[in-house]
C-alpha cells in the first residue's frame, strides 16, 4: 500500500464506520411521507358498497383495479389489485405456468430456459433456480435489452418460454427502455413462439428522480404488437407508501390473467381490502402518486447525485458507470475483475456493500460489477460510504 493510501485507509478505519448499503431500501423520511396511512380510518364499506371486513372481490376492490389500470394504462378488466408485493405477483406467474402452463405445464417439460438481463435483479435469479429455468443471459446497453443478444439467444436455443426484465430504472444499472427497443423485444420474441411469455417487473415505474426518457406504457406497446396474451406487468407500492405494505397490480391480457386467477384462487380468497381502501383513501389517483412521489425524489435525488460526485472522481481506466435517472440503484463495472477485493475493503473499512454474486445467476459471476445502494442511509453516512468506495477501489486497483 502506498503511503498515501496508507494514510486514508487508516485515517477512515479509525472513524469506526458501520454503514449497510446492500439493499435498496427507503429512509425512514422516506417512510413518513406515508404515515397518514398508519392513522388512517376505513369505513366498513368502500364506495361502491363491499364490505371490506369480509371476504369477496378475489381480484380486488373496483376503485383499486381502477387505480391499477390508470397506473399501467391497461383495461380495468385486465388488473388485478393485490397485496403485499409485485415479487409474489411475478412468483405467481411462474408458479402457475409450471403447474398448468398456456397449454403445457413448464414441469412436463424436459428443459425450460428464460432471457433475462445481466447484471440483474438476485430474486429474480432466485425464481429460476426454484423452478430449474436456466437463464439465458443477455446484456443492457442505454436502450435496453442488447436486441442482437436476444436475437441470437433466440436463434441458438428451441426451449427458451419467455423474458423477465425491468424496463424502466432497472436493478442494478438503471436503464430505462426505449419504445423501439421493447417493440423489437416483442416482435422477435412474438416471432419465436406464440406463447413467449414477456414479463415486466415495473418495480420502478413511477421513481424517476431526473428527466428520464419518454417511454409509451408497456401494455399499449404489448398491444400495438398484439401480445397482451403473453405480457405480464407487474408493480407495486412498496416503495411507495410501505415495504411488503402497500399494494399490487398486474396487468395481463386474457390468457396471462386466466393463468393468474388460477393460481391466486388455490392460495388467496381474496386480498386485504382494507389496506387497499386506506391506500385508495391516500393515493386516490395516479396524479396523488406522482405529487407523492416527488417528495420521495426530493429526498433521494440528492443521494445519488452525491454518489455521482464521487464515481467521477475514479480514474477513467478503473471503469465505467451510467447515471440512472431514477429507482434505486447505481452500478460500477471495473476494467479488471476486482469486485470482491473491493467489497472485502470496503467490509474491512466499515461498510457493507452486496456482494458482486447477488447481481448474476448462480456460477456466472465475472466479478467485475458492483451495485450501490444509498437509499437507506442519510447524505452523511453516504458521504463515508463513498469515501470508503473509492479508497476501497484505488487500493484494490493498486495492488492488482
Ligand atoms: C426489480 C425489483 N422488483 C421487485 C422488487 C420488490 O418489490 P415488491 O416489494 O413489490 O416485490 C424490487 C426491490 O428491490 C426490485 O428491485
Amino acid at each position: 500500500m502506498n503511503d498515501s493510501i496508507l494514510t486514508q485507509y487508516t485515517k477512515l478505519k479509525n472513524k469506526g464506520l458501520n454503514i449497510d448499503i446492500t439493499r435498496g431500501k427507503p429512509e425512514s423520511t422516506q417512510l413518513d411521507l406515508s404515515n397518514t396511512l398508519l392513522n388512517s380510518n376505513v369505513q366498513a364499506l368502500s364506495d361502491s358498497g363491499v364490505d371490506l371486513r369480509n371476504y369477496g372481490e378475489p381480484y380486488g376492490l373496483d376503485e383499486a383495479r381502477s387505480l391499477g389500470a390508470e397506473i399501467l394504462n391497461a383495461p380495468k378488466e385486465n388488473i388485478i389489485a393485490a397485496e403485499q408485493s409485485s415479487l409474489l405477483l411475478t412468483y405467481q406467474t411462474f408458479l402457475s405456468c409450471f403447474l398448468f402452463g398456456f397449454e403445457t405445464p413448464w414441469k412436463n417439460l424436459k428443459s425450460r430456459k428464460f432471457i433475462c438481463p445481466v447484471p440483474g435483479f438476485d430474486r429474480h435469479f432466485k425464481i429460476f433456480e426454484d423452478f430449474d429455468i436456466e437463464v439465458i443471459p443477455v446484456p443492457l446497453y442505454e436502450d435496453g435489452i442488447e436486441i442482437d443478444s436476444f436475437k441470437d439467444a433466440l436463434n441458438k436455443h428451441d426451449d427458451i418460454l419467455g423474458m423477465l426484465s425491468v424496463p424502466r430504472h432497472s436493478n442494478p444499472s438503471g436503464e430505462t427502455f426505449s419504445d423501439e427497443n421493447i417493440l423489437d423485444l416483442f416482435k422477435y420474441g412474438k416471432a419465436y413462439s406464440k406463447d413467449f411469455l414477456f414479463i415486466f417487473d415495473n418495480a420502478y415505474l413511477v421513481h424517476d428522480f431526473l428527466p428520464t426518457r419518454e417511454q409509451t406504457p408497456i401494455w399499449v406497446l404489448s398491444e400495438k404488437s398484439k401480445c397482451t396474451d403473453t405480457t405480464v406487468i407487474a408493480t407495486s407500492f412498496s416503495k411507495v407508501t410501505f415495504g411488503g405494505g402497500g399494494l399490487s397490480f398486474v396487468a395481463s391480457g386474457t390468457r396471462g390473467i386466466e393463468l393468474l386467477k388460477r393460481i391466486r384462487t388455490s392460495m388467496i380468497i381474496c386480498p386485504d381490502k382494507i389496506n387497499q381502501q386506506r391506500h385508495l383513501n391516500f393515493l386516490p389517483n395516479l396524479n396523488a402518486i406522482k405529487n407523492h412521489m416527488k417528495k420521495h425524489a426530493d429526498i433521494v435525488k440528492p443521494k445519488f447525485e452525491l454518489i455521482y460526485k464521487y464515481l467521477d472522481k475514479l480514474p477513467n481506466n478503473y471503469g465505467s458507470y451510467s447515471k440512472p435517472t431514477g429507482g434505486y440503484f447505481v452500478s460500477y463495472k471495473f476494467s479488471k475483475p476486482i469486485a470482491s477485493t473491493i467489497v472485502k475493503n470496503c467490509s474491512d473499512l466499515g461498510v457493507e456493500i452486496t456482494p458482486a454474486d447477488a447481481l448474476f445467476p448462480k456460477g456466472k459471476n465475472p466479478n467485475n460489477i458492483l451495485r450501490i445502494a444509498p437509499t437507506y442511509i442519510d447524505l452523511e453516512s453516504l458521504n463515508n460510504a463513498m469515501q470508503v468506495f473509492n479508497l476501497a477501489t484505488t487500493k484494490a486497483f493498486e495492488e492488482t
